[in-house]
C-alpha cells in the first residue's frame, strides 16, 4: 500500500488597511472591509488555510492632540475607539481571525527590530531638517497643524503641505504668514535632527519586484513604476516629541513617525494571533510559499508598493504575494460629506439598513479594477429589491413554501434534467474564477444568473397545476429546485453570511463548503421555509437620523402658569392629538398673540415637569440675547410634518440634554441646521422677532 504524506498546505495571509483611531468607521472604510472579507470567506470556503488580520492604527500627533483636547490620555481614546470599531466590524460581519492594536508590545518588537536591522545596515541615517514649531503649545508642528497663506496663489488658510484652492504642493516652511492651528500663533522655524530611511538605494529592487509580480493590477503598477523612474527620495521615519507612538531607541524625545510602525502592524497582528494559535509568525512572514494580501485604498498606494516593500526587503521579510487597491466611495454621486448630508457611518447605516443590503450592493460594484464606487441610495434600493429580494430571495422562499406545504418537507427524488444541470455548473466554475480574480460583480451576475434559471424552471414547469396530474413529476421538479437553492446558499456565502446561514437552516443543513456544491441532496426533510428578504421601502432611502420629530401645532388655549412669572399653559392642537405644554414666553409674547398661533413642536422630548404642570414637548423658539420669537408656519396644517432635506425625523425619546447638544441656529430669519433649512412640505419655516442667533 502507498502510504501518503499529507503534504503542507500553503499559508495565505490577508489584510485591510488599519483604520486610525481617531474616528468612527464610514461607509468608505466598509468598501474596503467588505471587500476584503468577501475575500477572505471565499478562500475558506474553499478550503484554503487563511487568516485575516488588522488592527487598529493608534500613532500620530493628531490622535495625541485630539486626547489632548478632550482631557483624555491618548490610551483611553484609543481604547474607547476599539470599542467601537470592532462593534461595528462585528456587525457588518466583517470576520477577522485578529483585530489587534498597533499600539502593543507585538508591534513595539517589530518596530525596534525592523528599525534596528536597517539601522546597522546602514540603510537608515541621520540628517537636519528644517522644522515649524509652536513656541506657544512647545510642539513641532505636523503639516496639518499649520495654516497660511499658500506660497503660489496666496489663498488664505492654506495646510501646510497642499494648497486646496491651487492644488500645489510645498513644504510647510513655505507658507505666507503662517499660524498654529491649536493657538491661532505664529510659529518659528528650527532644526531638528532626523532619522531618514534609504528609499532611493531601493529602486531597482523594486521595480523588479513590481515587474515580476505578476498579481498586481496594471494600472497601479505602471504608476509606481514611473514614481520610481522619476528618481525616489530618503523618506524621514522620525517625530519630535510631543507625540504618541514608540519611542526610537537610544533616543529621549524622538518617535516612529506613524507610517513606519502601522504596516508593521500587520505583522504584530499576525504574531498575536501565531502565538495564541500555536503558530509562528516566520511561517506567514519569511516563508516563500506563504501568500500576503494587502487590501487598500488608491490614496495609500505610495507607502504600500514603495516604503513599505522595501523596509520588508531591508529587513529580511517576504513580500506581499499581491496589493489589491480599491477607489474611492462617492455617495449619490458626490464626494462624501458631511455638510451635505453624504457621510454615512457605519453605526447610521446599521440603525437603517440589513448590513447584508451594503455587502450585497458593494459586491455588485467591485472588481479588480480601479475605478470608483458610488453608493447611489436609488440603485441600491433597486439592486436589493429587483436582484436580492425579488430574484434570489424570492426563489428560495418559493421553493421551500412549496416543499413544504405538498410533500411535508420531504425531498426524494431529483428531476434529472442534464441540459439545466450543465448550465448551472458551468456558471459554477466562472463564479469560483470570478471569486477568486476579485472579479466580485461578475460573480453577482452569475449567482443571479442561476437563480433566474431556478425561477424560470419552477415558473415553467407549473408545479401548482402539475400537481395535479403527475405528483411525483412534481416531486422531481421540487428535488431539483431544492438543490439549487441548496448550491445558491454555498455560492452567496461569501457575500451574504447571515443569509447563508439561515437559508442552510431552514434546508436543514449547515455549514456547507464549496465541495458540497452538487446535485445531490435526496431523502433529506427540510425545515421551516421563512422570509429572508424583505423589499426596501421608497422614502427612507440614504436620509440620516434627525433626533427631533418635529410637527406643527396650532396654540389653542393659552394661560398663566399659577406658580411661575415667566411661563404660560398652552394647550396645543397637534392635528391627531391635543397636549400641553409650558413655555417661557411671558414678556415676549400676550396671551392673545400666542392664540391661534401655529408654532414647532419637539413631540419625542420626554415629558418634564415644570414647577407643578406636565409639559408634554416643547416649542422651538430663537432667541438673539434681546428677543425670543417663535418659529411658525403659514400655510401649513396642525400635525404637518416638519423635516431638513436629507433627514428622516426619529420618534425615539428625546432627553432635554440631548435636544441641548443641537446646534440649530437661526440666519436670516430662519432655523438651520448643518447649512439647511426648516420646512414642511408647503413652506419654509420663519422666526419672529428674531434675525440671527440660536434656537432654544
Ligand atoms: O490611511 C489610513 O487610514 C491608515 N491608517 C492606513 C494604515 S494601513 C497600514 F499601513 F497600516
Ligand atoms: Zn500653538
Amino acid at each position: 500500500m502507498t502510504k501518503f504524506r499529507k503534504i503542507k498546505q500553503q499559508k495565505t495571509l490577508v489584510t485591510s488597511a488599519l483604520p486610525y483611531s481617531n474616528g468612527p468607521i464610514h461607509c468608505g472604510h466598509l468598501l474596503e472591509y467588505i471587500q476584503t472579507d468577501i475575500f477572505v470567506r471565499f478562500l475558506r470556503l474553499i478550503g484554503e488555510d487563511v487568516i485575516y488580520v488588522c488592527a487598529d492604527d493608534t500613532h500620530g500627533a493628531p490622535i495625541e492632540i485630539k486626547a489632548a483636547e478632550l482631557g483624555i490620555t491618548p490610551e483611553q481614546l484609543i481604547a474607547g475607539v476599539y470599542e467601537e470599531h470592532t462593534k461595528d466590524f462585528k456587525d457588518f460581519l466583517i470576520s477577522f481571525d485578529n483585530y489587534y492594536s498597533t499600539h502593543s508590545p507585538e508591534n513595539k518588537h517589530y518596530s525596534d527590530l525592523i528599525f534596528l536591522r536597517l539601522k546597522n545596515k546602514g540603510l537608515v541615517y541621520t540628517k537636519d531638517v528644517e522644522v515649524t514649531y509652536c513656541e506657544f503649545c512647545k510642539r513641532t508642528l505636523p503639516d496639518r497643524y499649520v495654516k497660511g497663506k499658500c506660497p503660489k496663489c496666496d489663498a488664505p488658510d492654506q495646510y501646510g503641505d497642499v494648497c486646496e484652492a491651487c492644488n500645489s504642493t510645498y513644504k510647510t516652511v513655505d507658507l505666507i504668514e503662517p499660524y498654529c492651528t491649536i493657538c491661532k500663533n505664529k510659529p518659528i522655524r528650527k532644526t531638528s535632527t532626523h532619522y531618514f530611511f534609504k528609499l532611493s538605494q531601493f529602486s531597482k529592487k523594486l521595480e523588479a519586484w513590481l515587474n515580476k509580480n505578476r498579481n498586481l493590477q496594471p494600472e497601479i503598477k505602471n504608476f509606481v513604476l514611473n514614481w520610481i523612474k522619476n528618481g525616489l527620495e530618503d523618506w524621514n521615519i522620525s517625530r519630535d516629541g510631543p507625540y504618541f507612538g514608540f519611542k526610537i531607541p537610544g533616543e529621549e524625545n524622538k518617535y516612529y513617525y506613524v507610517w513606519l510602525d502601522a504596516p508593521i502592524g500587520y505583522i504584530a497582528s499576525t504574531d498575536n494571533y501565531c502565538k495564541r494559535h500555536n503558530l509562528k509568525t516566520e511561517e506567514y512572514w519569511q516563508n516563500k510559499d506563504a501568500r500576503i494580501y494587502h487590501f487598500i485604498g488608491k490614496d495609500i498606494t505610495y507607502f504600500h508598493f514603495l516604503f513599505w516593500p522595501a523596509m520588508l526587503i531591508g529587513s529580511d521579510f517576504e513580500l506581499p504575494y499581491d496589493i489589491v487597491v480599491h477607489g474611492f466611495l462617492t455617495v449619490n454621486g458626490e464626494k462624501m460629506s458631511k455638510s451635505r448630508g453624504t457621510f454615512f457611518t457605519a453605526r447610521e447605516f446599521l440603525q437603517k439598513y440589513n448590513p447584508e443590503y451594503l455587502r450585497f450592493y458593494y459586491a455588485n460594484m467591485l472588481s479588480k479594477k480601479l475605478s470608483d464606487v458610488d453608493l447611489s441610495f436609488d440603485d441600491f434600493r433597486k439592486k436589493v429589491n429587483n436582484e436580492l429580494a425579488a430574484n434570489i430571495g424570492n426563489f428560495c422562499y418559493r421553493v421551500l413554501s412549496f416543499l413544504n406545504k405538498n410533500f411535508e418537507g420531504k425531498v426524494k427524488d431529483i428531476d434529472n434534467n442534464k441540459k439545466l444541470i450543465k448550465e448551472i455548473d458551468d456558471k459554477i466554475k466562472g463564479i469560483k474564477k470570478n471569486y477568486y480574480d476579485l472579479n466580485f460583480n461578475e460573480a453577482v451576475k452569475n449567482i443571479l444568473h442561476i437563480s433566474s434559471l431556478g425561477n424560470k424552471y419552477f415558473q415553467d414547469n407549473e408545479p401548482w397545476k402539475l400537481i395535479k396530474e403527475d405528483k411525483e413529476k412534481v416531486h422531481g421538479v421540487l428535488g431539483l429546485s431544492v438543490n439549487i437553492v441548496k448550491n445558491l446558499s454555498i455560492l452567496v456565502q461569501p457575500i451574504l453570511p447571515n443569509f447563508s446561514l439561515k437559508l442552510q437552516q431552514q434546508l436543514n443543513l449547515s455549514n456547507l463548503k464549496w465541495k458540497d456544491i452538487n446535485f445531490k441532496l435526496k431523502n433529506h426533510k427540510t425545515a421551516k421555509e421563512e422570509i429572508l428578504i424583505t423589499k426596501m421601502e421608497e422614502k427612507a432611502e440614504g436620509k440620516k437620523i434627525f433626533p427631533l420629530d418635529l410637527k406643527v401645532a396650532k396654540i389653542i388655549d393659552v394661560k398663566d402658569h399659577p406658580n411661575a412669572d415667566k411661563l404660560y399653559v398652552l394647550q396645543i392642537d397637534l392635528g391627531s392629538e391635543k397636549r400641553q405644554l409650558v413655555a417661557g414666553l411671558k414678556g415676549y409674547y400676550s396671551n392673545s398673540e400666542l392664540l391661534n398661533k401655529k408654532i414647532i413642536v419637539i413631540t419625542n422630548l420626554k415629558h418634564a415637569n415644570l414647577r407643578g404642570i406636565e409639559s408634554q414637548g416643547m416649542l422651538l423658539a430663537g432667541d438673539d440675547g434681546q428677543n425670543v420669537g417663535v418659529l411658525t408656519v403659514d400655510k401649513s396644517e396642525a400635525g404637518e410634518k416638519v423635516y431638513i432635506d436629507g433627514y428622516e425625523n426619529s420618534t425615539k425619546e428625546l432627553s432635554f440634554d440631548d435636544f441641548l447638544k443641537l446646534e440649530i441656529k437661526i440666519q436670516n430669519n430662519h432655523a438651520v441646521f448643518e447649512g439647511k433649512e426648516f420646512k414642511t412640505d408647503k413652506e419654509i419655516v420663519m422666526v419672529e422677532k428674531v434675525r440671527d442667533g440660536r434656537v432654544r
